[in-house]
């Protein structure tokens, strides 16, 4: 199936849920992004940019971290939950059709973004240009294709439910522009986009009903509403599924995040 290369974004930042979306996507993989940056080394004075900055948590651990002698710029399509702090320019930019910043960075940041972006690969390329001789791209999406993710749980209907709440999350994604093998392919993309010493590891962890990933999965079940119910959930069938991931006997692992890492050459 061909993607509408212009395809609308998943979710929203406008509507009332996007909030607690976007701060309980942080609540659940900052703890491998920061890891992840704190082994890259940002140091006091990079200059760095955080694409789809979403609620900001990324590019606020890095203006702290880069102090006042360095500088972020945190960008999104619809910037208005990413908190103002000294040292962090917050633009509104359109990676796909904004012109670029003309300064170049020391690290390039973006999560969760390309994988909804059917012109990923030529995002990467104009990224690959943004960035300063030695500088580094870090590009982390999840694998939504693999979904064998329930670890525990206290009863069958729950977990049909989960199951087929997944199953037509799956089935939809392309037409909203996801592609379902991104994560694993960022390595090459970034590889053939000229970066070298292109790594990739990949994190996933465990959820209980109540927190993280569930919650997450819970915030998205309000955005996603209507489309559930045109494919035939029923009204019974949400409010199981938003009970169950809120049972802590409930238990899932997170989507499998690929984070993969390529410097441009000196
Ligand atoms: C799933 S959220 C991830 C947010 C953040 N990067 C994180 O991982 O916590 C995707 C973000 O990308 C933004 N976004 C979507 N399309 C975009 C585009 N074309 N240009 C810039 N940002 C975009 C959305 O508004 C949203 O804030």
């Amino acid at each position: 199936m061909t993607a509408d290369l212009y395809a609308e974004y998943a979710f929203n930042n406008d509507v009332v849920e996007a909030k607690n979306q976007l701060q309980y996507l942080s609540d659940t993989v900052d703890p491998h992004t920061f890891a992840t940056l704190d082994s890259i080394g940002v140091a006091p004075g990079w200059e760095c940019w955080d694409v789809g900055a979403g609620a900001g948590t990324v590019s606020h651990w890095l203006a702290e971290r880069v102090g006042v002698e360095g500088r972020v710029l945190a960008t999104d399509i619809k910037p208005q939950h990413i908190p103002a702090r000294e040292g962090l320019n917050i633009a509104r930019h359109d990676v796909r059709t904004d012109p670029f910043p003309t300064e170049t960075f020391d690290l390039i940041h973006a999560r969760l973004l390309l994988m909804h972006l059917p012109t990923r690969e030529q995002v990467v390329s104009q990224l690959v240009q943004a960035l300063k001789p030695g500088g580094v791209l870090v590009i982390s999406d999840w694998e939504t294709n693999y979904l064998d993710l329930i670890l525990d749980s206290p009863d069958e209907t729950g977990s049909r439910v989960f199951m087929r709440f997944l199953e037509i999350c799956r089935a939809g994604s392309p037409l909203v522009g996801i592609d379902l093998r991104w994560a694993a392919r960022a390595h090459s993309v970034m590889r053939s986009a000229g970066l070298s010493d292109v790594t990739t590891t990949t994190h996933a962890s465990s959820w209980a009903g109540g927190t993280g990933a569930c919650v997450l999965h819970r915030s998205n079940t309000f955005q996603l509403e209507s489309r559930l119910l045109e494919d035939d959930f029923t009204e019974e069938e949400l409010r199981t599924l938003r009970g169950v991931l809120l049972d802590p006997r409930f238990v899932i692992s997170s989507y499998l995040m690929f984070t993969t890492l390529g410097r441009r050459a000196q």
